[in-house]
């Protein structure tokens, strides 16, 4: 893994971890919103196939971003030297690394919920296409069953294993769970029906993943291309 920590292609002060870490993630990012375009084609085939291939890039870069760029340490490590001015540290990029974290946590979230959601709400018609299901949405066993699963995994990480306090526990345990399970609980009650779940919480995952593109390329740039 030596190459990845030579000199990067985009500017001399990226390496090729780095440079290599934005292709993957514009890859995937613009494959999904192509998905997205695919949808409004009303081609719901090559829609379901599209976002299914981007998000099996997607799984490949957060493996290749935690064994090869050490979960964003890397990254942590190259803000440690940042060669802009002061102000733009403080004033710009810390508050868009906060963002970013915020909008990749959140469209980490809805793309899990909708890829499920997908399998649920299809509806295969009789030539072929696929389109969606019409009536009211049914609760998805296999969402629940990954919930209770991570629920356990989390309450074991924080409070089972006496690695963390009560309060930091307990924050955990609400950006772990409580945040996912009420944003799944708002949509089962706020969209019944499944065509029109589909398609608003779509939607908004895919305003998710415009903003997560923006807000990597512009880490990116003020990390290692803007010349100060
Ligand atoms: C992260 C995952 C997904 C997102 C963000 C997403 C997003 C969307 C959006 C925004 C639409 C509506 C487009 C519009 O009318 O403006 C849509 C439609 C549709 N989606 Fe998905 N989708 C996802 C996963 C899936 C999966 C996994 C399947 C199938 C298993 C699927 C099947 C469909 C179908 C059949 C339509 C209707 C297309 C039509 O109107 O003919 N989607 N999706």
């Amino acid at each position: 893994m030596d190459e990845l920590s030579g000199p990067g292609i985009l500017s001399p002060r990226t390496n090729l971890g780095s440079d290599i870490s934005l292709f993957l993630a514009i890859g995937f990012i613009l494959m999904f919103l192509y998905a997205g375009y695919l949808a409004r084609s009303k081609n719901g085939r090559a829609h379901h196939r599209m976002i299914l291939a981007s998000m099996a890039l997607m799984i490949f870069y957060l493996v290749y971003y935690i064994q090869v760029r050490y979960m964003g340490l890397a990254s942590v490590a190259d803000q440690g030297s940042f060669p802009g001015p002061d102000w733009i540290y403080s004033k710009i990029l810390r508050p868009l690394l906060m963002v970013h974290v915020v909008v990749v946590s959140i469209s980490l979230y809805l793309s899990i919920y909708m890829v499920i959601n997908g399998f649920m709400a299809r509806f295969p018609m009789g030539d072929g296409s696929l389109s969606l299901k019409t009536g009211p949405a049914s609760p998805s066993k296999i969402l629940w069953g990954i919930a209770l699963f991570w629920l356990a995994l989390l309450v074991w990480l924080t409070i089972l294993s006496g690695r963390f306090d009560f309060s930091h526990a307990v924050i955990f345990l609400t950006l772990g769970f409580g945040a996912p399970a009420g944003m799944a609980l708002l949509i089962h009650f706020t969209l019944p029906k499944a065509d029109r779940r589909h398609r608003i919480v779509g939607r908004i995952c895919l305003l998710f993943f415009s903003l997560m593109l923006v807000t990597t390329v512009s880490t990116y740039f003020l990390l290692y291309i803007a010349k100060y």
